[in-house]
């Protein structure tokens, strides 16, 4: 993005009309659906996370991905699948050892960090529609800069999608041994979900088909970059798919512990 201080020598300034802008679209309704959509899924699941109760069903051994993995003293000793060891206090979240990276990794996404740009901070709301703002200084510089991190919150949110698909596979059960319900197949699908995202960021591309001279000579790393670029178009899909795959899941299991209704089962 140029702006006054920075454009380049002989280029043009922006052209001098009086409107605000000159689109007549409804340009402004992306920012505004992304504001209700994030400021929603943040108050939810700020509201389930530090609730610390409902989280887990153990007939099924259900944990929703709020509260996993489960390391607080607080937690209850079976949804402790890697131990107890962070103290159990109202203000620190039972998952309190996931939940920062995740945190990190989304809020430095390169889709998210478009949505909450144009949305929150109107840098620029949309398209041919000025900047909220007189200045801009890019992600050059504190505190933007840190939006860097994200090739490195993409390994620690791998590592967590290890640990969700562990749980999927540990939630196979019942109080008579292997089990399968409606609860394993909403689980898996948000783990499928988050696969998907994981796979799609633009840091795993790069990571998979970067650096390369010659496609021709990595034909493997050839590939699964292809496969990568395939779901890297449909990253912005991806990241709201997940956000309601992660609140629809967490939500079904809190119904579940609460006995609001019952698990549908197959087996078991
Ligand atoms: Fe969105 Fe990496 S770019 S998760």
């Amino acid at each position: 993005m140029t702006t006054t201080a920075t454009r380049p020598a002989g280029a043009k300034p922006r052209a001098a009309i009086e409107a605000k802008t000159l689109r007549t679209d409804r340009w402004w309704l992306a920012p505004v659906l992304t504001v209700i959509g994030l400021t929603a899924w943040v108050a939810y699941a700020t509201f389930r996370v530090f609730m610390q109760k409902l989280y887990w069903v153990d007939a099924y051994h259900y944990l929703t991905p709020f509260y996993s993995p489960c390391v607080s003293k607080g937690c209850y000793p079976a949804a402790a699948e890697f131990g107890r060891f962070i103290p159990d206090n109202p203000l620190i979240p039972f998952a309190a050892l996931s939940l920062p990276f995740l945190l990190i990794f989304r809020l430095t996404c390169y889709y998210y960090r478009k949505a909450y740009y144009r949305s929150f901070w109107l840098s620029p709301p949309a398209c041919a529609v000025p900047d909220g703002h007189a200045k801009y200084t890019g992600e050059t510089r504190f505190p933007l800069i840190f939006q860097n991190a994200h090739r490195y919150a993409f390994y620690a949110a791998a590592l967590i999608s290890l640990i969700n698909t562990w749980d999927a596979v540990l939630a196979m059960h019942s109080p008579s041994g292997f089990g399968f319900g409606l609860g394993n197949v909403i689980l898996w699908i948000n783990v499928i979900m988050l696969w998907a995202y994981t796979a799609s960021c633009h840091s795993c591309r790069h990571i998979i088909g970067g650096r390369l001279k010659h496609f021709s000579k990595h034909p493997v790393r050839y590939k699964l970059w292809s496969w990568v670029s395939v779901l890297n178009t449909r990253h912005m899909g991806l990241a709201w798919i997940t956000l309601a795959t992660l609140a629809l899941t967490d939500f079904y299991i809190m119904g579940l512990a609460a006995g609001w209704w019952n698990d549908l089962r197959f087996i078991g």
